[in-house]
């Protein structure tokens, strides 16, 4: 009886879909906030983005904005939920759930991989950003390997940070 109301090839495969969609969506808000003049890490080519309808300078990045909104496909979960056994025909719904869903995926999955292949990459800018401060992780995980506790390293790498801190210099600019 369970077994003749039961979809879960369906609710599985809605469930990576999901899933994928969800991470693409994340990236999406990413590469979003990457591309601000704030960021400038990136810049999208012209066929993913569109002009500004008001401010001519702009460049709306469409295309992430329709993958980060695309993370749906989970409504047929709720007509599983609190079906009784045998078949009900609230199942019929699963086809168009699933085939719907496919086609968002596949949609999406097409965007992202001509969002990702077209889009320029400023690496001076991108290295101008990083802190060398963020190496202070490194540094406890180094101390790690060389045996010391990790409670205690990431003490020593604080003190080398607040040092460096101190003496105004960067962490990898610390002498004796
Ligand atoms: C990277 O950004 C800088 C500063 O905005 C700009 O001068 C430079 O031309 C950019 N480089 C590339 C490859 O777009």
């Amino acid at each position: 009886m369970d077994a003749t109301g039961t979809r879960d090839f369906v609710a599985e495969f809605l469930f990576w879909a999901v899933l994928c969609l969800t991470h693409l969506s994340k990236m999406a808000e990413d590469l979003m906030l990457y591309s601000t003049k704030q960021f400038s890490f990136i810049s999208l080519s012209d066929a993913y983005s569109t002009g500004s309808s008001l401010m001519p300078q702009k460049k709306n990045a469409d295309s992430l904005e329709l993958i980060r909104s695309k993370a749906g496909c989970a409504g047929f979960m709720m007509t599983l939920k609190g079906l009784s056994s045998t078949y009900n025909k609230d199942l019929q719904e699963d086809k168009g759930a699933m085939f719907d869903c496919y086609d968002t995926v596949h949609a999406v999955l097409q965007v992202t991989t001509g969002v990702m292949s077209t889009l320029k990459i400023n690496q001076s800018v991108m290295q101008a950003a990083l802190s060398l401060d963020m190496s202070a992780t490194d540094l406890a995980y180094y101390l790690v390997r060389q045996g010391v506790p990790f409670r205690e390293a990431h003490g020593i790498s604080g003190k080398a940070v607040f040092a460096a801190e101190s003496k105004n210099v960067a962490l990898n600019q610390l002498n004796s």
